[in-house]
Order: C-alpha cells, then sequence, then structure tokens
C-alpha cells in the first residue's frame, strides 16, 4: 500500500470515529461568567483539519496562546496568519463602540469572528469561544473522536467591573512557579484580570531582593535546616510570571506587608524592629507583635529599597502594602516611635501606621503607582493620597471609604475567603474555621452595587489564604511525601467557587440568578476535569421532601453535574460508587438515614448529602461546640477537648453550657481551660455534678487576647463515678 492511501484510510477511520460522538458537540451555551448579550443562531460551526488564525498585530501574544490550545488538544494544524480580515477565526481590536475590556463573539457555520475593545477583551473573547467547545478542548493531550464544534452565537460582552481579582497567599505556603502559572490560566478562563500576590507574612518572604540578600536566604526558609520549609521566587522567575500573566489579562499586583506580618524580613535583620531581638521563623499560624519599628530611619529606607525593586519587578499600576492586623504595643513602648510621634504630633500609636502609609504612597507616587492595603490602612490616622482599601472585615466599611475619598475593592471574609470549606460534611476539607463556611451560593450571592465611574466600590476579589490548610494541620506532616497535597487544596477550595466570584464581579448584580449560573456550572467539572484542575464536587441535592401519612418521608433528589450518577444508601451508612443508582423519589423511616453523593467515576465522586443535627431548641445557649455518649466518659476525671474556633470570635465575656440529655448517671465536672494555640487564655475552677432532667452547668469566662485565624479550644475536666449510662451536649455563647 502506497503511504498516502494509508494516510488516507486512516484519516477516513477518524472521521468516522469523531462522527460516533457528535452527540457531545453544539450543546447548549452554558458560559462562566454569563454574557451581557448573547443570541444563539441556528447551524454549527466545524473546527476544519487545517486552521487559520488571522490576528491584527497587537493581538499576536493571544493568537499564539490560541493557537498552542487548539494544537494540543485538537491535534490539528493552526497555522497564524498576521492580518485582521482573514483567516477561520479572525481576532482583532476596536476601542470605538465596545466598552473596556469588552468584546464581541460571532460563531457562523463559516468562520469565527472576536473583536476586543483591547488585548484583554479579545482574550475574553476567545475564552467565550473556547467554552462554546466540547469540553475536551482545553486538554494538554491529543483527544481523539471529538466533535470540535461549536454552536453559532452572537455575543457582546464586557465587565461590569474593572476589578476581578484573586489573592493568592504563598508567603505561609510556597507554591512553585509553574503552579502560579496554572492559576493565572484558571483565573483566565473564569476573566478575572488581578492577582494579588501575598508574597510576605511572618512565617515567609518569597520574593528576592538584590539589596536584601538575608530576606531570602534566611527569611525564605521555616523549621531546622534538614527538613525546611518555604522557597522564594528569583527576580527573572518574577518576570517570567508577570509576562505569563500579561498575555491572559491577568495583572500580578505584589504585596509588600508592613508594618505587622513581616517578621521574615525582622528575622532577617533584626534591626528592622522595635526591640532588635532575633527570632525565628513560625511554621504554625502565628501573628508577631515585631512590627517594623516606625521610628527609625533605616526602617523608611528598608521600604524604600524594597519597593524600588518591587515597583522595578511588577508593571502593574498598584503596590499593595497589606497593613492589616498590627498590635501597636512595641511602638508604644519603643523609644524611637515615640519621638516620631512627638515630633509628628500623633496622640495614638496606631497613627504611625497613617505615618508610614503616607511616606510609601510619597516614594510610590513618584513611580506612578497608587497603594492598595486591607481596610486598616484607611483607618490609621489621615492620609495624604488616595488609596485603595481591600475591604475584608465588614462591608459597612465602604461607606468609610466614600466619606474619606478613597475607592475599595470587596473582599468580604464572609462570603469572599476560599479558604473557608463549602460546608461542615464530614469528611470535609480541613481548612479555617473561624468562621462559618461558604457554600457556592453564599458565594454567589454577595451583594455589590453595580458599577460606574464615580462608584466608590471597583470590584470583587476573592482571597486564598495557605495559613489555615498549611500550618496547623496534618497537612504539614506529610510534605514528605510530595505529593502536592497543598496544590490539590488549593484547587479544591478555589473550585467550583471561584466560577462564583467571576460572576459576581461580571455581571450587574440585577443579572445574577442561581439557579441559573448552577445549571451552567454543572457542565464546567468536565472543563475543569480537562484543565487537570481538582474541585470540590457538588453533593446531590434535595429537590423536594414530602412526609407520607406513614410517617415517613419521601426524597426526590436532583445531581447538578450533568453525566454523573447519584448513588445513595438509607442505612446511614456512607455510600460508594456501587451503591444503589438513584433512579427517582426514595422514601424512608427516618430523614436521617438518607446519604448520597454524586458520582462522576470510580474515583471523582462528591461528599454525602447530609443533615447536620437540629439543636435549634437550644438556640438560648449558643452554638453546640461539643457532645458526649458513653465512650467519651471514663470513671476517672479526664479532659474533654474540644475545638471553639469560630464559636469564639472575639474578646468579651462567654457563656459554656453542659447539659445531660440521656442516661441516669452523674457526671462530675472539674476545670474548665480556654486555649489560644497552647497559650492559656482563661481558666475556671469548679467540682459541679449534673444529671439528666438537673439544672445545666454553666461555666462563665473572659477573653482578652482574641486574634482572627488562630485555633481556639477548651478543656473540659470530666466524669462518671457511678457509670458511664450518660449522653449530652455542651453549647457556647458570648454574652457581652
Ligand atoms: C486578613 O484576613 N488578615 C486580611
Ligand atoms: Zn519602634
Amino acid at each position: 500500500m502506497q503511504k498516502s492511501s494509508f494516510k488516507k484510510i486512516v484519516l477516513c477511520a477518524a472521521l468516522m470515529l469523531s462522527g460516533a460522538v457528535h452527540t457531545q458537540a453544539a450543546g447548549p451555551v452554558r458560559i462562566i461568567p454569563q454574557p451581557v448579550q448573547m443570541e444563539e443562531r441556528e447551524g454549527t460551526y466545524v473546527l476544519p483539519e487545517k486552521i487559520v488564525i488571522g490576528y491584527e498585530s497587537a493581538l499576536q501574544a493571544q493568537a499564539k496562546y490560541l493557537q498552542e490550545l487548539l494544537v494540543q488538544s485538537t491535534g490539528r494544524m493552526a497555522t497564524l496568519k498576521e492580518g485582521k480580515a482573514k483567516g477561520d477565526i479572525v481576532l482583532r481590536t476596536d476601542s470605538t463602540s465596545l466598552k473596556a475590556e469588552g468584546y464581541t463573539l460571532s460563531v457562523t457555520p463559516k468562520r469565527i469572528e472576536i473583536t476586543g475593545a483591547d488585548v484583554n477583551g479579545a482574550f475574553y473573547g476567545i475564552q467565550s469561544m473556547l467554552q462554546l467547545f466540547p469540553a475536551e478542548i482545553y486538554n494538554q493531550r491529543w483527544q481523539q473522536q471529538v466533535a470540535w464544534e461549536a454552536p453559532c452565537v452572537e455575543i457582546s460582552d464586557a465587565p461590569e467591573r474593572p476589578w476581578r481579582g484573586m489573592m493568592i497567599d504563598v508567603a505561609r505556603y510556597f507554591y512553585d512557579k509553574e503552579f502560579i502559572k496554572k492559576y493565572i490560566d484558571m483565573m483566565a478562563m473564569y476573566k478575572f484580570n488581578k492577582l494579588q500576590f501575598h508574597l510576605i507574612d511572618d512565617s515567609g518572604w518569597r520574593l528576592e531582593i538584590k539589596k536584601y540578600p538575608r530576606l531570602t536566604e534566611v527569611g525564605a526558609w521555616a523549621g531546622p535546616d534538614e527538613k525546611r520549609l518555604g522557597g522564594f521566587y528569583t527576580q527573572d522567575e518574577v518576570r517570567e510570571m508577570v509576562e505569563y500573566g500579561k498575555v491572559r489579562g491577568v495583572e500580578l499586583i505584589p504585596e509588600v506587608e508592613f508594618p505587622a506580618h513581616i517578621l521574615s524580613a525582622v528575622v532577617a535583620y533584626p534591626w528592622l524592629s522595635c526591640t532588635g531581638l532575633q527570632h525565628e521563623l513560625p511554621t504554625q499560624h502565628f501573628i508577631s507583635r515585631d512590627l517594623l519599628c516606625a521610628g527609625k530611619e533605616t526602617t523608611l529606607q528598608f521600604l524604600q529599597d524594597v519597593l524600588e525593586e518591587t515597583a522595578e519587578l511588577f508593571p502593574s499600576a498598584y503596590i499593595n502594602i497589606g497593613g492589616d492586623e498590627a498590635v501597636y504595643t512595641r511602638w508604644e513602648s519603643c523609644p524611637h516611635c515615640q519621638a516620631v510621634m512627638k515630633r509628628e504630633g500623633l496622640s495614638k500609636a496606631s497613627e504611625l501606621q497613617g505615618y508610614l502609609t503616607n511616606k510609601v504612597a510619597e516614594m510610590m507616587k513618584k513611580k506612578n503607582r497608587t497603594l492598595i492595603g486591607w481596610d486598616e490602612i484607611i483607618q490609621r490616622g489621615k492620609l495624604n493620597d488616595q488609596v485603595v482599601a481591600l475591604t475584608w472585615r465588614n462591608l459597612n466599611d465602604t461607606i468609610k471609604a466614600t466619606k474619606t475619598g478613597h475607592k475599595s475593592i470587596l473582599t468580604p471574609a464572609s462570603h469572599m475567603y476560599l479558604d473557608f470549606p463549602e460546608d461542615r460534611i464530614p469528611g470535609e476539607v480541613q481548612a479555617a474555621t473561624w468562621r462559618p463556611p461558604i457554600s457556592v451560593e453564599k458565594c454567589y450571592s454577595m451583594p455589590v452595587n453595580d458599577y460606574s465611574e464615580s462608584s466608590t466600590v471597583i470590584g470583587v476579589q476573592a482571597c486564598l489564604w495557605s495559613d489555615q490548610f498549611i500550618h496547623g494541620t496534618a497537612l504539614q506532616e506529610i510534605t514528605p511525601l510530595n505529593e502536592n497535597r497543598s496544590e490539590n487544596y488549593v484547587e479544591y477550595l478555589s473550585f467550583p467557587r471561584m466560577l462564583a466570584v467571576s460572576e459576581v464581579a461580571w455581571c450587574k448584580q440585577s443579572k445574577r440568578n442561581y439557579e441559573d449560573f448552577r445549571n451552567r456550572l454543572g457542565t464546567h467539572f468536565a472543563r475543569l476535569d480537562n484543565k487537570g484542575c481538582n474541585y470540590r464536587l457538588p453533593t446531590p441535592r434535595i429537590e423536594k421532601e414530602e412526609k407520607t401519612t406513614d410517617g415517613k418521608v419521601t426524597f426526590t433528589l436532583a445531581c447538578d453535574v450533568p453525566g454523573a450518577d447519584i448513588r445513595y444508601t438509607t442505612n446511614g451508612r456512607y455510600p460508594t460508587v456501587h451503591s444503589a443508582k438513584y433512579t427517582g423519589p426514595v422514601t424512608l423511616d427516618n430523614r436521617e438515614d438518607l446519604r448520597a453523593i454524586t458520582v462522576v467515576s470510580n474515583v471523582r465522586y462528591s461528599l454525602p448529602l447530609y443533615f447536620a443535627p437540629d439543636y435549634s431548641a437550644y438556640k438560648a445557649f449558643g452554638e453546640h461546640v461539643f457532645g458526649w455518649e458513653p465512650l467519651r466518659i471514663q470513671s476517672k476525671p479526664a479532659n474533654w477537648r474540644f475545638e471553639v474556633t469560630g464559636k469564639v470570635s472575639g474578646n468579651g465575656t462567654y457563656e459554656l453550657t453542659v447539659i445531660p440529655t440521656r442516661g441516669d448517671k452523674e457526671v462530675v465536672l472539674g476545670t474548665l481551660k480556654l486555649w489560644k494555640r497552647k497559650e492559656l487564655m482563661a481558666e475556671v475552677s469548679a467540682n459541679k455534678t449534673i444529671k439528666t432532667g438537673g439544672q445545666p452547668a454553666t461555666y462563665r469566662f473572659t477573653l482578652n487576647a482574641f486574634e482572627a485565624g488562630t485555633p481556639f479550644h477548651i478543656e473540659l475536666e470530666a466524669s462518671a463515678p457511678n457509670g458511664n449510662n450518660t449522653t449530652g451536649m455542651i453549647f457556647l455563647r458570648k454574652v457581652d
């Protein structure tokens, strides 16, 4: 057989095979974030065997991006042709009729045309186009047997808000350059445009600064030498990441934290602090009280040098200076700081932070940069320049920002901190617990006003802190396995919630519709799979729950992931991928006995649908913090130890109530201790005997040194000297 006819046969076979899977292609259009305007048209566009991408010269990098992506997944040939008129896929810009970062996308049976208002707009047109093709388009390997077709559409789209951000904490855990590039890719897929790079914190300095080599020689590494943790980015690596982001419309914004969260620099150069004492880098969540000394000239010089090198590396119009969670006790007793307060006429040590911010704003103004920081920066003395505040604590703070003329970005911990897990289902990923979980729906419900030129709020940002799931959990102990768990964690925590954030940031609030979003979201898990990105699958959803006349309960379930199954049990046991397949309503005696999982494949399945116990009858006693049953109590006094992170929510007085609910044996209670990690915060001695049906026991204690994000535990001494037939619950409430 001649070579060419063999080739033809292979080609025919491939075409026949691809014909067999036509059902995958040209499905309903499910773009995230939802475009402003979209009309679906008759017909489909079929990607040719040889693709020509026409582009205007300003879009060369974006055309190359598209070429690479199409070649690797479709296995077809794609060539680039400069010039905006010709090609199967044409990329161009036209700033005259489109809003900033906007685009039009026209898909007809003949060709695809993308017109961006600017480079970012054209890139977003490419992203919307990719979402029209089968999910395999994102795969890094050649996907055979896929019908590479897209439905015909006319889209006209533009973001509502100029700031659509993510923050990643590389200081508490060092994510290498390749992971950051992957993260940028994921952001780009959903049209985010700002990445706040949390480069510096107490536990690590991640940015090479030539003038201060010890910052990375010493400040980038924690723990004993032989198994030290950490790392840093060289300046060349930073330039590479910045360039990578630029092609994808993602601006990298360096965050150089001060005056707090900077122990890593103080460890490297102890003269930076007020005391000059030598410290060590922490390997657990920890917020150091050692601030940069605001009173020494050397501090200002340090900031100037570091920020100059930083600004040189990051072309962003913004420089983030952190500024959160400073405790000012060191400044209050430092002669240098006190002298500056006197000279500047400042009455509170906290105002020294405003003094430092003004100095740095002045330095950065010369480089045409605007300062951003956590919302504390606008609340610590008078600022001379307009800055941008990241509102993380209280949405009402944006009102303060308006009054003082500053802009703000909404990143409230209540909705936008993706280091909180989605739920409290047993088996949920171990992550931050100092606030309630944040479901996809909660994230999606974030209130934010529509944008205009005069808006105070310029956008929305989600934050991915690493302190809670790196430091302070078992995770750290498994790093020698080198299984990249932390990277998997970040992806698992980011997705799918980042898609909700993208829509909150991109769309007008009035256009948001959670049910519609959920329907679109379902199809994106396959896209994430093809990207090689980890994510949390949604549990089956209860569509209907009805009581039957004979006292049973009937559930109708829904699966939000197209192509996935629901598997379930009715005996309270954890379902497996081989459990009964859900095909219609299920009736059982006790609602709590239903467990159901979403199953995509033998290795991809969700946590089970779970019914949290109902404590509403005990609401007056606060939140449930612990429960005991006979096996949790002994005849001799021993400590119950339980976590109260998140339930302890600030300084003040708390009341703990211990209520036996079943069993005829007495419980003898002794001393209560409240711990902030290993620091004793409160101790109450007591000797109380309680029994089912009698008065509950109460303990009162006061907390004066609350710290957000730090784990709190209670130890309570208990015994059942006359037998362990006792069951009960413990609640905690804040009384003032
Ligand atoms: C923060 O969460 N400390 C900004
Ligand atoms: Zn000082």
